[in-house]
């Protein structure tokens, strides 16, 4: 299917008002007649999308209630368009234009008076409606006379199509997807996956995650807050092999021989975008390829390594002895961003990268990380010595922290800040207290792991954020972690809780200092905190942290900084008998708690969203207030596994993972679960987005992503009329419904589909492999996401 027609954004009296998505028109109509539908230009490429553009300025303004399925191009996609390349009606089930704007108007009658603009009911349907583009005044007016609501959209169904399905009257568009060369001189992307490590490093990783936008200034040379331009900054957490790498020459396993080419391949495929950005004058983004900004940062680039940690014993290797810069960043999962315009990337699952060949005994510290002989099966450490821990020992203690990234100094440094300690970090939010101190909340994700905050030892110089002193907050600061304590009121799923700070001087419950616990015994408390934050997983097990249902992403309320919420995401090992040790012993993982107040259900299949707020609503206080936001799951259970009061029919989902706030104060949830839609999970469809009004609980789905997906990762330009969403892993089988199967009812291998990556999904691209890709969602009558 070609591209088709959109309105466009900057429309004014005489200019084009229809424009191909592309931009490459064969025909166009003016405000002053009846929009003629056309025909794109065949060269459009694939994947341009049928939308209206968010507004026809000065003429009318549009407000309406469609649905607009963004899918692969291919056989669905003649189902899906609301109207065809050929100008033919829509022949799917989906709503005529027509009869959508008719419902809109039933559902808002207020709509009934922004689109007439005066001219009356007569001026409907849709199609002369249209043709009043003839009515006078400026639309501005319009719009704002309706008021943003918290959930001013209509949900979505769950659905297990390999499509991005987003609201009436929205649009998504896939952008800068995996393999998208970073700028003009990159290679390009070559669908049988044969591009090389050297390709790879100057290509959008893949696995997209965390993301933010960083507006420019109005100079367009630093940070700012301009909606219309600025650099995206996205994670890349890691690679899925079967799509990754083209298959060699050993008939059982694609990826063999396996070569340290290959392993720098899959490094180049981690880490870190930075991608210049525009919005054109239809509304769509471009990827502004010449800009200096562009950059790639992965799993070979130098990154300094600061904080209390730097240059300690366990920091350093041969190839740096001096244990203050490590090459690359991995398994970047969540982010932050800073006020004063840096990126935070967070590394997650680092172990899974390193093993060791021949023989090795583990460590108490390698058990407690989770560091084993073969990792994940990425088999880095068989042609890499740096991730073979019997070469180099100290290699995986440079990894698990979270690195900070100026995107708008393209040549600088990344930097690893060893004071938020060192864990499998998910993301990184901030809060600035009305002291001035930077509160940085984390989780650690890992089923049975704990949350923490970071507490800057110097404040916010709020009059110049970008000023170079705000610039060095997170190099020092106080490493605290929560326990979860049941309140004064017994299994009412409310209670209190305590923060502890990591230092030499805390008590631990065997009576003992941290300064005193031989974990982090050391000459000086200097040394003690360096080895408190390398080890934050065995402090916390000392001091007596609460073991979580695997946190996730924590937000903070944009209304409220002590206000903080953190999805705790499953875990099928809660409900036993066995907790993590205080001697800092366990092997990762291998704990079966007994259920608590916070963490309330055995076998939390579902997952559920905790929040608290802190003492007198300052986020450095060390007490605060928790209650349970939601408990995931299926209505029809009763009893102790049953879900929360605001989880109905039409809004199932589970394992709740990305967590962000909007600046209006909505809080939108991104899933990372089963897709089966079956047993526990039926209804429930592919990974999902969902918002929900913090106040009232009411929670509606806003996106469904394509099969095998994981939805994660979200931002908005300044003005929330752009929101970016990440869609990651897109055909990953899991126990999807329509994944492929041999004859005998098995499910395809990794070896299978690495031989036949279209057998599943194939989205964003019909007829290639499925990459990872950023979204992008606009309203189509140009107003705030979600509202
Ligand atoms: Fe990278 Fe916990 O998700
Ligand atoms: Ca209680
Ligand atoms: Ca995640």
């Amino acid at each position: 299917m070609r591209a088709a027609f959109v309105l466009a954004a900057d429309c004014s009296r005489g200019s084009l008002c229809m424009v191909c998505s592309s931009g490459q028109n064969t025909e166009s109509s003016h405000c002053s007649t009846r929009p003629k539908r056309g025909r794109c230009h065949p060269t459009a490429p694939q994947g341009a999308t049928w939308a209206i553009a968010p507004r026809c300025h000065i003429h009318f303004t549009l407000t309406l209630n469609t649905s607009i399925v963004f899918n692969p191009i291919g056989v669905h996609d003649m189902a899906r368009s609301l109207i065809d390349d050929d100008g033919v009606s829509n022949p799917s089930r989906n709503l005529h234009l027509q009869q959508v704007v008719e419902r809109s108007l039933a559902i808002n009658p207020a709509r009934r008076r922004l689109m007439l603009g005066g001219l009356g009911a007569a001026a409907l349907p849709f199609l002369s409606m249209l043709s009043g583009c003839l009515g006078s005044g400026d639309d501005s007016t319009a719009e704002s006379a309706v008021p943003e609501q918290m959930l001013g959209f209509t949900a979505v169904a769950a659905s297990s199509g390999d499509a991005v399905v987003v609201p009436a009257g929205y649009v998504a568009t896939a952008f800068l997807p995996w393999g998208e060369p970073i700028n003009a001189q990159a290679p390009a992307w070559k669908p049988d996956a044969s591009n090389t490590a050297a390709d790879q490093e100057q290509q959008v990783g893949d696995n997209h995650d965390g993301i933010h936008y960083f507006g420019f200034n109005a100079a367009g040379n630093g940070p700012g807050d301009r909606s219309d331009e600025g650099l995206l900054v996205f994670n890349h957490e890691y690679i899925n092999p079967e799509y990754f790498y083209a298959p060699d020459t050993d008939a059982q396993d694609w990826r063999l021989p396996f070569t340290l080419e290959k392993a720098r391949k899959g490094q180049a495929g981690h880490g870190v975008t930075v991608a210049h950005i525009r919005r054109k004058a239809d509304g769509s983004w471009e990827h502004v390829k010449n800009s200096p900004y562009n950059r790639r940062i992965h799993g070979n680039t130098p990154i300094a390594i600061q904080g209390p940690a730097a240059g300690h014993p366990l920091m350093k290797t041969a190839a740096d002895p001096t244990g203050t810069e490590v090459l690359g960043t991995l398994n970047n999962c969540g982010n932050g961003w800073t006020p004063w315009g840096t990126y935070l990337t967070c590394e997650e699952n680092f172990n899974g990268y390193f093993g060791w060949n021949g023989e090795h005994t583990q460590t108490v510290l390698e058990k407690r990380y989770g560091i084993t002989q073969d990792g994940f099966g990425y088999l880095w450490h068989t042609v890499d010595s740096r991730f073979d821990v019997n070469a180099n020992p100290n290699e995986p203690h440079r990894f698990g922290w979270i690195v900070e990234i100026d995107p708008f100094s393209p040549t600088s440094k990344p930097v690893k800040r060893t004071a938020l300690g060192r864990f499998k970090h998910e993301n990184a939010a901030l809060s600035i207290a009305p002291n001035g101190k930077v509160v940085v909340y984390m989780g650690c994700d890992e089923r049975n792991e704990y949350i923490y905050k970071f507490v800057s030892s110097g404040t916010f110089d709020a009059a110049n954020p970008y000023s170079a002193a705000n610039r060095r907050l997170l190099e020092e600061g106080t490493l605290y972690v929560a326990r979860f304590d049941a309140g004064a009121t017994p299994a009412d799923k409310m209670g209190t809780g305590v923060w502890i700070p990591l230092l030499p001087s805390t008590v631990g419950v065997d009576g003992r200092a941290l300064r005193n616990n031989p974990h982090f015994a050391a000459s000086s408390d200097a040394e003690v905190r360096a080895l408190i934050l390398i080890k934050a997983r065995q402090a916390a097990d000392a001091v007596g942290a609460t073991m979580m249902d695997r946190p996730e992403w924590v937000a903070v309320n944009p209304k409220n900084p002590g206000n903080v919420y953190v999805t705790l995401t499953n875990n099928s090992r809660r409900g036993g008998t066995t907790s993590n040790s205080p001697d800092g012993t366990t092997t990762a993982g291998s704990a079966r708690p007994p259920v608590d107040e916070a963490n309330p259900r055995a076998n939390n299949v579902w997952g559920h969203i905790i929040r608290w707020t802190e003492a007198g609503n300052d986020p450095t206080a060390t007490t605060f207030n928790w209650d349970i936001f939601v408990l995931a799951g299926q209505p029809s259970v009763v009893g102790e596994r049953a879900p929360s009061s605001n989880i109905n029919a039409n809004n199932l989902f589970n394992s709740p993972d990305g967590l962000a706030f909007d600046s209006f104060g909505r809080l939108w949830i991104q899933t990372d679960g089963s897709f089966s839609n079956s047993g526990d999970y039926a209804g429930m469809g592919n990974n999902q987005m969902l918002a929900a009004d913090p106040t009232t609980k009411e929670i509606r789905r806003f996106l469904v992503g394509p099969s095998g997906c994981e939805v994660t990762g979200v931002t908005w330009t300044p003005d929330r009329k752009t929101m970016f969403v990440n869609i990651q892993h897109p055909g990953e089988l899991g126990s999807h419904p329509n994944r492929p199967k041999n004859p005998d009812g098995s499910t395809f291998s990794d070896n299978q589909i690495a031989r036949n990556p279209t057998a599943f999904s194939q989205w964003p691209n019909a007829g290639q492999r499925p990459r990872s890709a950023t979204v992008v969602v606009r309203r189509l009558d140009g107003g705030v996401i979600g509202g």
